[in-house]
């Protein structure tokens, strides 16, 4: 087990849900945590406030932006690539190609600039960990409105896998933690008491998952040094119903 005691993290779309819950467990490890967010500055302050860290706005499908926020925070020990954009926010003017564009950017590029950016410091430090939030999309067929996000999702395991290959000589691991349902602020204002039912009734467990497990999870892939390459699924037995 490894000493977290003073390593950065920089966990993207840190400001609330999965994220905020991430920032919360390695700033409880006495890690200096780097809450990354693109548009809504008081949640993220907010947040970084509550755990002694620091909010950082970036929009991580910007190239030259995350270089900035690199050079800006320093090296990074740990990256968590968990920033999304959210499938139910598309514009109604909003093209197909410019959507797909959009995901894409945000969903794949986003988390291959943060990791290409933490790869290079992690190298010279020997030491490094890598976690990459998917999503049981990235298996189930998508239906239209989540058609791009299942895809960039699938892709992450790759990208992942890629960096899993590229590290393991330094010492930097690479893993995918894909969730099912979590049960953040924003599904539950989302979703109707008829909805919330039918997504139960695909899980066996009979539930969504807290944000604070998934978290923990996050962390314990962090804190299994011999663990790289590898998908974890953690989906109260989705994949059962599937
Ligand atoms: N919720 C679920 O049921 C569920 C299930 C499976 C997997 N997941 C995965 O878990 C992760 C977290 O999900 P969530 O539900 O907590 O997400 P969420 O509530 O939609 O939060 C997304 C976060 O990403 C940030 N963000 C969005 N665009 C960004 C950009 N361009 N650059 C930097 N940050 C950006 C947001 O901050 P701003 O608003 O300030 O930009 C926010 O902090 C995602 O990867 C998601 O796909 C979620």
């Amino acid at each position: 087990m490894d000493d977290f005691q003073g390593k950065t993290v920089l966990v993207t779309g840190g400001s609330r849900g999965l994220g905020e819950a991430v920032c919360r467990r390695f700033a409880s490890a006495g890690c200096r945590v780097i809450v990354n967010y693109a548009h809504g500055a008081d949640a993220a302050e907010k947040v970084a406030k509550e755990i002694s860290g620091i909010a950082y706005s970036c929009d991580i499908a910007d190239e030259k932006a995350v270089e900035k926020m690199f050079s800006d925070i320093g090296p990074v020990d740990i990256l968590v690539n968990n920033a999304r954009i959210d499938p139910y926010k598309r514009g109604k003017d909003t093209s197909d190609g410019d959507w797909w564009d959009a995901v894409m950017s945000v969903n794949l590029k986003g988390a291959y600039l943060c990791g290409k950016f933490a790869f290079e410091d992690m190298k010279k430090r020997r030491w490094g960990r890598m976690i990459h939030i998917s999503s049981l999309w990235a298996y189930q067929p998508a239906n239209e409105r989540m058609l791009s996000y299942a895809a960039a999702k699938s892709a992450m395991h790759a990208l992942s896998r890629g960096f899993a290959n590229l590290g393991a000589e330094y010492g930097i691991t690479s893993n995918v933690l894909a969730p099912g349902l979590i049960m953040t602020d924003l599904i539950m204002t989302r979703l109707t008491p008829e909805q919330l039912e039918k997504e139960m009734a695909g899980i066996p467990l009979g539930r969504g998952a807290s944000t604070s497990e998934v978290a923990e999870a996050v962390f314990k892939v962090a804190d299994t040094p011999f663990l790289t390459g590898e998908i974890i699924n953690l989906n109260g037995g989705a994949f059962m119903r599937a």
